[in-house]
């Protein structure tokens, strides 16, 4: 696979990009939503680990827009036209004003409220009253249309895979079963 990508599939830039984001956003997702309820020491590595990986999030989500601009952009998959066509991109655009929105609000939330600076310079200890902050709002609106989004996109990928063509192939995994394979094993 070479590094750039092609009109028919992602390189091995954008596919590392791809799929370093998603682990990162299924874990940011989890511990997100996990961590207020967690107690002592385990509480205090949750939200340390939530800040520092959000963070990373944020420089992968800057890298691969900066990337997209250099890459040659693969077309939609084969079966997508129309009105499915224009889904299928908004999708993909609202997924990275999600990410920015929800990376954006989360460091300024850690900034306002002093939150970063506790847990990376002081004593580790975490504000009770982060919803005093304006941010911590736009961070649950951000984070949970993320998650929407998230299953969207994860949902269309799957019924595509099933009904029309491989497009996990386009992204670097190979050997998953779909409509295409199983008409040629025919
Ligand atoms: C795209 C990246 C991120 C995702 C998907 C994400 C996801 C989440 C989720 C799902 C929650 C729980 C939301 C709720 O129930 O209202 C949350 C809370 C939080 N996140 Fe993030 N986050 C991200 C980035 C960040 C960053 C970069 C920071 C800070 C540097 C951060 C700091 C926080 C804080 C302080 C909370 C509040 C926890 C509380 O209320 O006790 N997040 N995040």
């Amino acid at each position: 696979m070479s590094a750039r990508s092609t009109r028919d599939a992602f390189g091995a830039v954008a596919v590392g990009l791809h799929w370093v984001s998603a682990l990162l956003i299924l874990v940011l997702l989890s511990v997100g939503f996990l961590m207020p309820d967690f107690e002592g020491g385990t509480k205090t590595m949750a939200y340390r680990s939530h800040l520092a990986l959000g963070a990373l999030l944020l420089l992968l989500t800057l890298s691969r827009i900066v990337w997209r601009r250099f890459d040659e952009k693969p077309e939609a998959p084969p079966g997508i036209h129309g009105l499915h066509k224009f889904g299928f991109e908004a999708v993909h655009v609202l997924l990275y004003v999600g990410l920015l929105g929800a990376a954006g609000s989360g460091v300024a939330l850690s900034i306002q409220s002093g939150l970063g600076e506790s847990l990376f310079l002081g004593d580790g200890s975490i504000p009770a009253n982060l919803w005093d902050f304006r941010p911590r709002i736009a961070h649950r609106v951000f984070s949970w249309s993320v998650a929407a989004l998230t299953l969207g996109h994860v949902g269309g990928v799957a019924l595509h895979q099933i009904t029309k063509s491989d497009v996990m192939s386009r992204i670097g995994v190979r050997g998953v079963p779909s409509r295409e394979s199983s008409r040629k094993q025919a």
